[in-house]
């Protein structure tokens, strides 16, 4: 039977990946993919236009009705739009109000994210924006699947400022024995499209390409390098909650969607263990090989050599 899914947000980094899987070799042949752009975003065509599987169509996503027929004939809608309120709450809402016009079976919403549901008030703007989110879900009348991965490993090289490779230290706060759920994106991107081909998904599907802790990411840069890292307290979650709380206030721009502040809110949320994933099922789709922070770093470190020469 072939199967239709939306990817919003298709030409974003996570969509972009989750578009390559759903057409790619594991992929059922019969899926084909329509891809939802904002009028005048521009890039989805250079992207899509020579795909012979995949449509675009553009709407705005204040324009419900435009949405909804471009949504008429879909079985699954995958969201990977990017933002905070007026993206996560604003744009997902109406997309979501024309998938229930239009007859969709299926919304994966954009969360792929740690476990934001029990996460204290105040303490994490973007997780407490997919929680409020999750809520409308809840009382749609159709299925919902939300992909949490934990962090993306691809942040440990690059966004998030754990890891101090000059300085030969790992940063931790209250404790370097926390576990902390990274997946990479390609590995998401995988488990979106399979969660979108599944029609016996549950309403949460919890993956993590790896769990470590700030103690053994030392010991694998110190296994990779040759040289001894150690870990370095940087304080508690509670005083990081703190300093995210002043950062906000101080912010020029409220709704930017990953400011310094909420960098900090997101190691909160995983220091503090409150984000831990608690029923990851990395099996569900059968064996796979699953990127680990160990190759992430290994990569990291092998081009930041191949750079430096
Ligand atoms: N767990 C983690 O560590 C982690 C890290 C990064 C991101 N994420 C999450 O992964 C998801 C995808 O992120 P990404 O980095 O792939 O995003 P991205 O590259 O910034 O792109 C997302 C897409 O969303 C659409 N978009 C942008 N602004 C919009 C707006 N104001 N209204 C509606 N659509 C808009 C755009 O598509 P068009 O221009 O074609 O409309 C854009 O290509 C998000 O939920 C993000 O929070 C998770």
């Amino acid at each position: 039977m072939i199967s239709t899914v939306l990817v919003a947000g298709a030409t974003g980094d996570l969509g972009a990946r989750i578009v390559r899987e759903l057409l790619g070799d594991n992929s059922h042949p019969a899926t084909l993919v329509r891809v939802l752009t904002r009028p005048g975003s521009g890039t989805a065509q250079g992207m899509y236009a020579r795909e012979d599987r995949v449509e675009i169509h553009e709407a705005a996503y204040t324009d419900q009705s435009t949405l909804t027929i471009a949504l008429s004939g879909v079985d699954t809608v995958i969201s990977a739009v990017s933002g905070a309120s007026t993206v996560i709450l604003d744009a997902q809402r109406v997309l979501l109000a024309a998938a229930v016009d239009a007859g969709v079976k299926r919304f994966i919403p954009s969360d792929y994210s740690a476990d934001y549901r029990r996460v204290t008030p105040g303490s994490n703007r973007n997780f407490e924006l997919r929680r409020e989110f999750a809520a409308d879900l809840d009382a749609a009348p159709l299925r919902v699947t939300s992909v949490l991965n934990g962090a993306f490993t691809d942040m440990l090289t690059g966004q998030a400022p754990m890891i101090l490779f000059a300085r030969h230290r790992v940063l931790f706060w209250s404790s370097p024995d926390q576990v902390l759920d990274f997946t990479t994106k390609d590995d998401v991107a995988r488990v979106v499209a399979l969660v979108a081909l599944d029609a016996d998904a549950p309403r949460v599907v919890e993956v993590a390409g790896d769990r470590v802790t700030a103690r053994d990411i030392t010991r694998t840069l110190s296994e990779l390098t040759g040289t001894p890292f150690t870990t370095q307290w940087a304080g508690t979650t509670g005083t990081l909650s703190a300093m995210s709380k002043i950062g906000r206030f101080l912010s020029k721009d409220k709704n930017a969607t990953f400011p310094a502040w909420q960098g900090m809110q997101y190691f909160v949320s995983m220091f503090s263990g409150e984000a831990e994933l608690h029923h990851v099922d990395n099996e569900r789709y059968g064996p796979h090989n699953w990127t680990s922070v160990r190759d992430v770093l290994q990569a990291h470190l092998q081009r930041t050599t191949v750079d430096s020469k």
